[in-house]
């Protein structure tokens, strides 16, 4: 299986791009790539911005499987993007994967992941477009949200260097994970966990969870255990670690 690179100078936003090219029946393995988005989206609906300089690509696939078992893949994702950084970088910039998918340098996110599906019937996965940023020469500035950049943390490098490494990650982790499905890839994420081992707050609707990170479960969600000893596993709200 191959990849199909679309190259663009500027897009609204690679994602929205990759689902009109699923829409009009585009196979796996299409990987849009733009040196510039007008409309770049974040997860939670924020904005990302997106001038020329940093990484911005969308990857369609259309795994065999149902969608919450496809949904897993940001992992695989998020694991390839990080190995791809410290290919690039010669190992002078080694990010942690942050739950459920940033990548972080000294507590600063570098990297985002947006993860868009659509189904057919109910359950099996029509596509999914695996959207990733990374803060090549750029960082936004906001207090809230601490960032960085490779450029920031002495490691300029070329765009096109980090999508072929990239790609190549991905190139590499899609056959593991076809033969041996998630374990190998949640070992490879759990290795660089941000905040694991240590204390972290699960903002839910209805209540809010404080504990230890102790863990990713089989089905890709954050395990949570409070000092009693009660476990208990995030799927969904906000989780900030202290
Ligand atoms: C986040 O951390 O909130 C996710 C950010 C995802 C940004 C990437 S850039 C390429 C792709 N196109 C978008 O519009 N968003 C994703």
């Amino acid at each position: 299986e191959g990849f199909y690179l679309h190259e663009l100078e500027v897009i609204d936003s690679t994602n929205e791009e990759a689902k009109r090219l699923a829409d009009k029946g585009a196979p796996s393995g299409a990987l849009i790539w733009a040196r510039q988005q007008t409309s770049g989206r974040g997860r939670r609906g924020r904005a990302w911005t997106s001038p020329v300089g940093n990484l911005y690509s969308s990857l369609l696939l259309r795994p065999d499987c149902p969608l919450f078992e496809a949904a897993k893949l940001t992992f695989l994702i998020a694991v390839a993007l990080a190995e791809a950084i410290e290919l690039v970088t010669g190992n002078r910039v080694r990010p942690d994967c942050k739950w459920p998918n940033d990548l972080m340098v000294n507590g600063r996110k570098i990297s985002g992941i947006l993860l868009e599906s659509a189904s057919n019937n109910g359950s099996e996965t029509d596509y999914l477009v695996i959207g990733a940023g990374v803060n090549v020469a750029f960082y936004p500035d906001d207090a809230e949200r601490p960032a960085t950049s490779l450029s920031a943390l002495g490691a300029p490098v070329s765009v096109g260097e980090l999508i072929s490494a990239y790609v190549g990650r991905v190139a590499d982790w899609l056959p593991v994970w076809e033969a041996q499905g998630f374990a190998p890839v949640r070992d490879a994420w759990l290795r660089r966990a941000y905040g694991i081992g240590a204390p972290v707050i699960a903002r839910l609707t209805e209540r809010t969870l404080e504990g230890m990170f102790v863990g990713l479960d089989d089905d890709g969600s954050l395990v949570l255990r409070e000092t009693g000893g009660m476990e208990h596993r995030i799927g969904a709200g906000e989780v900030f670690f202290k």
